[in-house]
């Protein structure tokens, strides 16, 4: 049996207590936040035993075997780290930290543990992910010449998930003194994930970030509302592709929609979790004809959580581990410092 103590009980605490409770093997042992009310509410649910309001307490406590972070991204790295100096698994969500320093630090800590650390890359629940990397890697698509990624929302524009403007959950996102790093961190960060775990390693990236004032003198209340809310990034890949990645927060009329495009030389796939959910589709040239569209199903991929547990019970740690998450946040930097910068930065 393995125990879990989850930390941080907002909104996605609900999909890890929710996803770890159908699977067999594992139980929720202890929940944790800094809102005592927040955390009895969600420990009451979960028929979670043992509540904590810190996590020095949670330490002292000490009888589970794995952690959850679902806290904000600022506090994913110093409790994350915290976790791998008691010996705890680790599942982080996403960004893995603020910066690529401190991202590369757990990256090392993890290693240095020896204990089971994933980054909740969500995007990698879906089969067809997993089919496009396959396909590349066996040539399907020939050389991979050009990529196209779209990570969508619209939360800012329409109540898509309720009111952003009265809701911490949104204001910290959009605040850079939060640990906010805009959509870019916040959701580009799984579009960079998912278009180069297919297509490739990124070599280098020029990216705009743009902030648009949203609410009088940009502040509502504690937060000022300065992180960015769309990202355009143009990617190289260092098999020499090409790729054009983008992301906002306010693309009217699409709630949560991610595509990913990729071309080569001999064919060409594509993936639209909106429509076509763990499905993807191929276009193959043959004798310099392409041929139709055609539907690949994609079977099914365990979730991260099943994942996370197997990799405990194996010792063999599934991806995205925690390298892959500094390795993405350090294309997050790359992309900052592009935009502060005007130019493309080599990784
Ligand atoms: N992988 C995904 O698809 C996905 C989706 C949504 C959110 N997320 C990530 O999950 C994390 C949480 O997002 P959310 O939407 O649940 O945010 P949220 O604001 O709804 O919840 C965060 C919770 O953490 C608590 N908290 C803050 N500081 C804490 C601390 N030091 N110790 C313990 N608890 C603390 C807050 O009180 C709050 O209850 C973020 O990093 C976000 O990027 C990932």
């Amino acid at each position: 049996m393995i125990n879990i103590a989850i930390i941080g009980t907002g909104g996605m605490a609900n999909t890890h207590a929710d996803s770890f409770s159908k699977l067999p093997g594992c139980r929720l042992v202890a929940a944790c936040d800094v809102d005592e009310k927040r955390v009895r509410e969600f420990a009451a649910k979960y028929k979670i035993r043992n509540v904590f309001t810190s996590v020095n307490d949670l330490w002292k406590f000490g009888k589970f075997d794995a952690v959850s972070n679902v806290t904000p991204d600022r506090f994913h790295a110093p409790i994350s780290l915290a976790a791998l100096r008691h010996g705890k698994h680790v599942l982080c969500e996403k960004p893995l930290a603020v910066n690529y320093p401190d991202a590369a630090k757990m990256a090392r800590a993890a290693k240095k543990a020896g204990v089971v650390n994933m980054i909740n890359f969500s995007y990698r629940n879906n089969s067809s992910i997993h089919k496009a990397h396959e396909l590349v890697r066996k040539g399907a698509l020939g050389r991979i010449l050009h990529v196209e990624g779209n990570y969508l929302q619209s939360w800012l524009t329409q109540d898509a998930w309720g009111e952003w403007t009265t809701t911490p959950g949104w204001l910290w996102r959009l605040s850079t003194a939060h640990g906010s790093r805009g959509v870019l961190g916040d959701v580009g960060v799984h579009l960079l994930d998912f278009a180069s775990y297919p297509a490739g390693e990124i070599a280098s990236v020029q990216c705009k970030l743009k902030t648009f004032h949203k609410a009088p003198g940009d502040k509502i209340g504690e937060y000022v509302l300065d992180a960015n809310d769309s990202a355009v990034i143009t990617v190289e890949f260092a098999n020499g592709a090409l790729g054009s990645l983008r992301t906002t927060r306010l693309a009217t009329g699409y709630m949560n929609s991610i595509t990913l495009a990729i071309f080569g030389d001999k064919g060409a796939l594509r993936i639209d979790l909106d429509h076509a959910g763990s499905s993807l589709e191929l276009c193959q040239i043959k004798n310099r004809k392409c041929g139709p569209w055609e539907t690949v199903d994609c079977g099914v991929t365990p979730s991260i959580y099943k994942r996370f547990l197997t990799s405990i019970r194996t010792g063999v740690n599934d991806q995205p581990d925690f390298a892959r998450g500094a390795a993405i946040q350090k294309a997050l930097d790359a992309c900052e410092q592009s935009d502060c910068e005007g130019r493309a930065i080599l990784l």
